[in-house]
């Protein structure tokens, strides 16, 4: 049984472009999860004129590297904590997250006794299908990070530091893979079984 008294968790993963917020948005659709994706709520951080964070978010964007945990992670606590407090929601996709050792361990210092993780939802697809889809987002998402000099950073940020955050889940079973580089409707349909099977059994 879920405890209550916790917040229920999917990190989702994979590379840039691999289709994350794509399925994420599908996911809250069709079941009672709330979408906070890591990127975005740098984003918007990085717009708040308010932000003392505003240049140092705005130098990693650019460069592809990560922001330090605190301020990525108290972004989002703060996301789940006003969800469940205005709609009483229970269960978040937490997009993009963690994405190094600093992520996952300030993660886990700060979150993991208030949080029971469910799966990791890992989304697997190719470094050029992953570049091909970014700059074709990059024709309309005003994005600073969608051009081919940010993706090359971006992709090796992914392998050098991310790649192990999903090895040390893979260690512990909870790694749920999917192949990415179909249709959106066909990532869906896998991801489907996933979601339906583990709010079953959580
Ligand atoms: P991520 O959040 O992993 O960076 P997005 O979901 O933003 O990825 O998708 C990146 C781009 O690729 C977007 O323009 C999106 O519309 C497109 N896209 C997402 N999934 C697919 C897919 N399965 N096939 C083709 N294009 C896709
Ligand atoms: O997930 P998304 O592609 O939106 O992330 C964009 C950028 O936001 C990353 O390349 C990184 O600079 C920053 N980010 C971060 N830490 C995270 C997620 C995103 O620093 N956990
Ligand atoms: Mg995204």
């Amino acid at each position: 049984m879920a405890d209550p008294a916790k917040y229920n968790v999917i990190f989702v993963l994979g590379g840039p472009g691999a289709g994350k917020g794509t399925q994420c948005a599908k996911i809250v659709k069709e079941f009672d999860f709330v979408h906070l994706s890591a990127g975005d709520l740098l984003r918007a951080e990085r717009r708040d004129p308010e932000s003392e964070y505003g240049e140092e978010i705005d130098e990693h964007i650019k460069n592809g590297s990560i922001v330090p945990v605190a301020i990525t992670c108290s972004l989002l606590e703060r996301g789940m904590k006003q969800a469940k407090e205005k709609d009483d929601k229970d269960y978040f996709l937490v997009d993009g997250f963690p994405r190094n050792r600093d992520n996952l361990d300030g993660w886990n210092a700060q979150m993991s006794e208030r949080v029971n993780l469910l799966t990791v939802l890992l989304f697997s697809c190719g470094e050029d299908v992953c570049v091909k889809r970014c700059i074709k987002r990059g024709e309309t998402s005003g994005r600073a990070d969608d051009n081919l000099e940010s993706l090359k950073k971006r992709i090796a940020t992914y392998n050098e530091s991310t790649k192990p955050v999903i090895e040390h889940y893979r260690e512990l079973s909870l790694v749920s893979e999917v192949p990415a580089d179909r249709s959106p409707e066909e990532v869906f349909e896998d991801v489907k079984v996933i979601i339906k099977k583990i709010i079953s059994s959580s």
